[in-house]
């Protein structure tokens, strides 16, 4: 009989019998060592492991860092260089968690390319990680998205050439036969692939990446939070997250993302899932324009409130600003948001324009007369 870590331990490996995705799989075969964990959890009087020293003061990419439009009217060459990073981090104060990144974020950077571009990726596993990983670029033609050809053990470097072919936002993601928990981990990004012609133009973009964490513990309980795998083969997450923190670029954290009235805003963003579909929706506006799917080559919905973004898939969604207001971004299955972590919020600065929205009008709250 196994106990309950030895069998996660096993799950971990891959030998917990987790099968092959079909265009998502094909691993390096040689996982052998355990994950990277770090230092080790500290028992507590109580029993309960105390959170783990953080490896990094936190994993939330900045939603405002991401690349430039691209500005060219022909194709060229781009070089993509993913490091995956197995580092812990606080998923909130007091909850530590062991996340596995490219390039220390989550979500992954952002590749920006023009439809035609070559992409000369080069992913790299340190020395020191625990676990084998690749990638899957659905913008690629492949097997596995390039997957197969793109394994790396702990100390290997690997690369993969392919002609961006066609436009659209695409999620990029680590495709190991434990693919699942190597994406609630944090392993996944977005690519865009412009088309010829480009977007309309904007004046901020923000890109925000939306996943699931399942672990071993209650949402928001204090300590260390080792991975779950049977919560998520139940599809039971434990937090659902932007930018892989409860409430990362909002009031409660790093602050709201900042925009001024006037100015129309672009948010990109990629469902990791593993599981979970958003509903995604800002509170207090509405896409003006949006492009169910990624699919930004064709003509967008046009003031859609609710968009559905699968796990595996994208979404880009334009805003127009009149007004002084805070912005909530949120997955619409809204106990995710009052119970499970998910919030990013956008403080739009400036004049108030009453003709729009008057919050003021009839006076403050007072007693009803008719009821006195
Ligand atoms: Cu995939
Ligand atoms: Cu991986």
């Amino acid at each position: 009989m196994f106990d309950t870590s030895r069998r996660r331990m096993l799950q971990a490996l891959g030998i917990g019998g987790v099968a092959s995705v079909a265009g998502c799989a094909g691993a390096p075969q040689t996982e052998s060592d355990p994950p990277s964990t770090g230092s080790a959890p500290v028992q507590t009087d109580t029993g309960t492991p105390a959170p783990k020293q953080t490896d990094v003061d936190s994993v939330a990419a900045d939603p405002a860092d991401l690349p430039d439009p691209v500005d060219r009217d022909s194709t060229a060459t781009v070089e993509v260089d993913l490091e995956v990073r197995e580092v812990t981090a606080e998923v909130e104060p007091g909850v530590t968690f062991d996340y596995m990144t490219f390039n220390g974020t989550v979500p992954g950077p952002m590749v920006r390319v023009r439809r035609g571009d070559t992409v000369e990726l080069t992913i790299r596993n340190p020395e020191g990680n625990g676990m084998p990983h690749n990638v899957d670029f659905h913008a690629a033609y492949g097997t596995g998205g390039g997957a197969e050809a793109t394994g790396v053990n702990p100390g290997e470097q690997n690369k993969l050439k392919f002609q961006a072919r066609y436009p659209g936002a695409f999620i990029y993601h680590c495709a190991v036969p434990n693919l699942d928990y190597h994406i609630s981990a944090g392993m996944f990004g977005m690519i865009l692939v412009e088309p010829e012609d480009g977007m309309p133009e904007v004046d901020r973009e923000f890109y925000l990446g939306q996943h699931e964490l399942y672990t071993d513990k209650a949402t928001g309980e204090e300590g260390h939070h080792g991975f779950d795998f049977q919560a998520m083969a139940a599809e039971e997450p434990t937090y659902v997250l932007l930018n892989g923190e409860k409430y990362a670029y909002a009031a409660a954290r790093y602050g709201p993302l900042e925009a001024e009235v006037g100015e129309t805003v672009r948010v990109f963003l990629v469902d990791g899932g593993p599981n979970v579909t958003s509903n995604f929706h800002p509170i207090g506006n509405v896409w003006t324009k949006a492009w169910p799917n990624g699919a930004v080559a064709g003509d967008p919905d046009r003031f859609a409130q609710t968009m559905k973004v699968a796990p595996g898939s994208c979404f880009v969604g334009d805003m127009e600003l009149p007004v002084t207001e805070r912005i909530k971004l949120v997955d619409h299955a809204l106990s995710r948001v009052a119970r499970k972590g998910l919030l990013a919020e956008i403080d739009v600065a400036g004049p108030e324009n009453e003709e729009i929205y008057d919050p003021d009008f009839g006076g403050s709250r007072h007693d009803d007369p008719m009821y006195s």
